[in-house]
């Protein structure tokens, strides 16, 4: 278990680069850090391994105090803890045998080359043992990071952005491998990230940090269906299809060109089942139009999340009936515009 306790980094006096955060990974988890560039993340997982010594606060994990520890047991300590980097930090001057050879200590050629080949084989790129870093995919060289991350059987795998540099579908295969690293090795993985994507892709907890601190925490579920600070529902919008919305209204496009009496709102499904039925019960019962501008709904952490984009039109009267409706069933209602009562 990794436990912060009120850790604080400043630099200088007056930035406050990680400011009082208290946090608790389990062991087993992959936990996800969010945050705009700034907010101090890369400062924050750097202070697990003490490559930054907070200025106070505590550090501890699996009940040991790290800030206690000799220089020679932390030398040992930070071993049993991989970090990788967005931008690979391979020594181009080697091979792969050598970059990922490079933390192994005390063994024999043999011994150095068989867990070479075994960690290329767990990051599935057998075949490039005798490649330079430059004859390397971008993939490829962040799989031959986390070979040498992990050539010392860490318990713990810092991620600080090490998915920022690559194309989607790259990001997604090395999402993947982190998975099954996890799954395969119970290695405990913090990932640091500034897109709400990838902890959506392998988080299952995740804490937001802004201005040093953390704002918000908890399961991803929780924090994706419900965002309570404003910074938090910056990053959900910025992967739901809903956040189109300001861009048509930006743009004013004629598909939100509101007849006077209509009302537009998100319907935001916090742990509701299905979009359609409720669309269509609510304008059946209260004999109201809702027009669908733009749904989004999709699987975050096993379960539903998302939400649609309507257009009510009908007495004012009927359309707030509807809305008490959604919210009875757990539905959050933002008005997005209003066009008004009509005479
Ligand atoms: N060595 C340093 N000396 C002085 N200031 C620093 C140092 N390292 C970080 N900072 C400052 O601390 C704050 C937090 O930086 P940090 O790198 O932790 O942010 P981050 O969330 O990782 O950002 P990014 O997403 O851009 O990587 C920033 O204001 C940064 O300028
Ligand atoms: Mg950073």
């Amino acid at each position: 278990m990794i436990e912060l306790l009120h850790v604080s980094k400043n630099f200088g006096v007056d930035i406050h680069a990680v400011n009082d955060v208290s946090l608790t990974i389990n062991n087993g988890d992959i936990y996800g850090i969010i945050g705009f560039s700034g907010a101090g993340k890369s400062t924050l997982v750097r202070c697990i391994n003490l490559l930054e010594r907070p200025d106070s606060g505590q550090v501890i994990i699996d009940g040991v105090d790290m800030m206690k520890l000799k220089p020679k047991e932390l030398y040992k300590a930070r071993t049993k803890i991989g970090m990788i980097f967005q931008q690979f930090n391979l020594m181009p001057s080697r091979t792969v045998l050598g970059n990922i050879a490079y933390p192994l200590k005390n063994m024999t050629r043999e011994q150095i080359n068989s867990r070479v080949k075994d960690l290329l084989s767990l990051v599935e790129i057998p075949d490039k043992i005798n490649a330079y870093p430059s004859e390397l995919s971008g993939g490829q060289k962040q799989r031959v990071a986390i070979a040498r991350a992990l050539a010392n059987d860490p318990n713990i795998l810092l991620c600080d952005e090490a998915t920022s540099a690559l194309d989607p579908q790259t990001t997604g295969s090395i999402l993947q491998l982190l998975k099954d690293l996890n799954k395969k090795l119970g290695l405990t993985i913090v990932v640091i990230t500034h897109e709400m994507e990838v902890v959506k892709q392998i988080c299952r907890k995740a804490a937001v940090m802004d201005a040093g601190k953390i704002i918000e925490s908890g399961d991803v579920f929780e924090i994706f269906s419900n965002p309570q600070h404003q910074v938090t529902k910056n990053f959900v919008r910025t992967t739901s299809n809903l956040s189109k919305i300001e861009t048509l209204i930006r743009d004013d496009s004629p598909m939100v060109k509101l007849k006077p009496g209509e009302l537009m709102a998100r319907l935001v499904y916090i742990h509701a089942d299905v979009s359609e039925p409720l669309i269509s019960y609510a304008s059946r019962a209260f004999d109201i139009e809702i027009n669908i501008i733009l749904a989004d709904v999709e699987i975050v952490a096993g379960a539903m999340v998302g939400g649609t984009v309507v257009i009510f039109n009908g007495p004012r009267e009927r359309i707030n009936q509807a809305i008490e409706y959604y919210k009875s069933k757990d539905i959050r209602v933002e008005v997005i515009a209003d066009a008004g009562i009509t005479a």
